[in-house]
């Protein structure tokens, strides 16, 4: 696989057609990629009211990966889809490269996440009658690219994530791990400022997940931000900072120490005094 090399870091040449002020690399550079205040979304109400996130206070820093950790049900993926604009806050503020973007009108949220959002699942979501090329084509498409600037840069992330030999499949012709390996290509596609990942490892197996970690772990080389919700201890091994959720709050913050090593093997990680082991002991 060749490394991965997201141009997040010279942003400056990206043009701006909606013409909305604070982008770019003075904006990111003005504050943390992602902040979140007071955020707080409730689902229902009386009896059944749920406080899926509950009053969370969060920066991440440019450049910084971030595993999401915790129970299931405790707002993982709630926080998540909060952070990237796809669901709004009951109550609190989303920050997204220096600007506030909770209670920006529909169609602006909608042009906001595709071109400053990529977004990866658990499931890929990619769209099965369209080839590799085309599924990562499709966001710098919709982000006003020329079809020949989107092609290319579609080969060049098939390339990066090692794809380049399936890029006229389809997703139905590709093993899980390479739909993830096309969907992670597709999430880099606009350059986005951050990408955010909900469990992209929970159907692959210890081979195809392997695949990921290597990626994310150039991710982070480049200095991409990176937030991913995982239950594998394996994944959060590859983040600057793991924070673990609980009933809605964040109810841990650590900084991985750098001197851990980077090396993934299918088995351990080599975490040895970290804290990340009892960061996770809560999976059985
Ligand atoms: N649309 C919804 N309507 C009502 N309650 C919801 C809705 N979506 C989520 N919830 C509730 O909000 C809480 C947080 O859900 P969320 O999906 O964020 O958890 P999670 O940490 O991602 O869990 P998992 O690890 O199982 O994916 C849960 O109690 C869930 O039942
Ligand atoms: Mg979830």
């Amino acid at each position: 696989m060749k490394r991965v090399v997201p141009r997040v870091m010279g942003r400056s040449s990206r043009s701006d057609t909606d013409g909305s002020p604070g982008w770019g690399p003075a904006a990111a550079a003005a504050g943390p990629a992602l902040r979140a205040v007071g955020l707080t979304r409730t689902y229902g109400e009386d009896e059944s009211l749920v406080w899926a996130v509950d009053g969370v206070d969060l920066d991440v820093p440019a450049g910084q990966t971030l595993a999401v950790t915790g129970p299931s049900g405790c707002g993982k993926s709630t926080l998540l889809q909060l952070l990237g604009g796809l669901d709004r806050p009951s109550e609190g503020e989303v920050w997204l490269g220096g600007r506030r973007i909770d209670h920006l009108g529909e169609r602006a949220l909608a042009r906001l996440r595709r071109r400053s959002v990529g977004f990866v699942f658990q499931a890929h979501h990619l769209m099965h009658e369209l080839s590799a090329a085309q599924n990562v084509e499709l966001p710098a498409l919709l982000a006003g690219a020329s079809p020949r600037a989107a092609r290319h840069r579609a080969a060049e992330l098939l390339h990066q994530v090692g794809l380049a030999h399936r890029a006229r499949h389809l997703p139905s012709e590709l093993s899980g791990g390479q739909r993830q390996r096309v969907a992670i290509a597709r999430a880099l596609a606009n350059d986005p400022l951050v990408v955010l990942a909900d469990e992209p490892t929970g159907n692959l197996d210890s081979a195809a997940t392997h695949d990921i970690l290597r990626l994310f772990d150039e991710l982070r080389a480049a200095g991409q931000t990176l937030v991913v919700v995982t239950h594998d201890e394996r994944v959060a091994a590859t983040a600057d900072r793991v924070v673990s959720m609980r009933d809605g709050t964040l109810a841990d913050d650590t900084r991985l120490d750098g001197n851990r090593g980077r090396r993934h093997g299918h088995g351990g990680t080599g975490l040895g005094g970290t804290g990340l082991g009892a960061l996770l002991s809560w999976e059985d």
